[in-house]
């Protein structure tokens, strides 16, 4: 099955995008997938005008994956800017895309309700996320649960596209959305992104690192009384790190009580360290190799641009759009 995956450089990595998105799409590359990931920085342009930053987000998206265990031998592994084909895609299917369904768009309504004055590109995002998917004809895109209208938007948009040139050049999606770390808490309870500032970064410094784990949000439930653990921001972030038998000891000392939150918070914090530990270890190494890292992602793109360059010239050729070039 061939999946695909993006990511935005829209500001540093953290642990919500990791539970929730890159440790099951690496885990997936190690199950006889064939995998796409990709850094989204044309998206990442809906929220992001200054060059310096795109370019350290970028960098920083590079290496968290390859720090975390992506395989570029195995994955194709790119920035989508290396493949302009998807801006042409993203015209072709934008005229068979209804106004009706991007204003239906919950991240678009989001960051409307947000203050955040709307332009095109923010309109027109779901378009480019479905050229990004129909493009290498992908089979599932493992993302989290918060994307599952993005995908839905994108099979929408690939029936349209097949109905209307009376084709079958494109497929469509599946969204793959692992159920049990469907959306983990930030430290303020909300869901965590970078838009809340409530994150936990992956690659931050240990000792800012373990305040933050240390600030997380919790009720004000008396040491001694019993407390309920699915009511419990620490033990949701908890579950994505440790064993289900932890968890389930962790989950009868809530409910007996005796037990502060302080203890379980500190317990997060080393878990956190010894599970990411290796990868943050690697990631130190890589930040002072930017050559290598730079010869993956253009061995990446040029593989991807491949793929994606076989479907134009049958998306063209479908829509009777000739070319001095192939
Ligand atoms: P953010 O919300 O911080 O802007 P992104 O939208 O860039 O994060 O998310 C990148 C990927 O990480 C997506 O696949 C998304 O589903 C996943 N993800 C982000 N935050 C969370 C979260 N809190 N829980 C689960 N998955 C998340
Ligand atoms: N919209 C996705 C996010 O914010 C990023 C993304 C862009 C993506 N293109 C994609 C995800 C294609 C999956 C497939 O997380």
């Amino acid at each position: 099955m061939r999946l695909l995956s993006g990511i935005q450089p829209s500001g540093k990595l953290h642990l919500g995008n990791y539970l929730g998105a890159m440790r099951p799409q690496i885990e997936m590359q190690d199950q006889g997938h064939e995998c796409f990931y990709f850094i989204a920085n044309y998206h990442a342009m809906t929220s992001l005008s200054n060059a310096a930053l795109m370019e350290e987000y970028t960098q920083g998206v590079a290496l968290g994956y390859l720090a975390l265990g992506l395989d570029p031998v195995k994955t194709v592994f790119f920035r989508q800017s290396d493949v302009p084909e998807v801006t042409e895609l993203t015209w072709i299917l934008s005229c068979v895309t209804p106004i009706g369904l991007l204003a239906r768009g919950h991240s678009y309504k989001d960051k409307v309700a947000q203050g955040l004055s709307p332009n095109h590109g923010l309109f027109a995002y779901p378009v480019l996320q479905a050229a990004d998917i129909l493009i290498y004809k992908a089979h599932a895109v493992p993302v989290g649960q918060d994307q599952k209208q993005h995908i839905e938007m994108t099979q929408d948009i690939q029936a349209k596209f097949n109905a209307a040139y009376n084709c079958e050049v494109l497929i469509r999606p599946e969204p793959m959305i692992r159920q049990t770390v469907a959306v983990i808490p930030g430290v303020d309870g909300r869901k965590m992104s970078k838009s809340y500032d409530n994150t936990i970064e992956l690659f931050g410094p240990e000792k800012a690192t373990r305040k933050r784990i240390m600030s997380i949000l919790t009720d004000s439930t008396p040491v001694e009384a019993p407390k309920d653990p699915d009511k419990c921001n620490v033990l949701a972030l908890l579950k994505g790190l440790a064993s289900e038998s932890e968890i389930k000891e962790w989950e009868n000392r809530y409910r007996s009580g005796g037990m502060g939150y302080g203890e379980v918070k500190k317990r997060l914090a080393d878990l956190f360290f010894e599970v990411l530990g290796p990868a943050r270890k690697k990631h130190e190494e890589l930040l002072k190799h930017p050559d290598e890292v730079e010869r993956i992602l253009a061995d990446g793109g040029r593989r991807a641009r491949a793929v994606a360059q076989e479907t134009m010239r049958e998306v063209r050729k479908a829509c009777g759009l000739k070319t001095s070039h192939s």
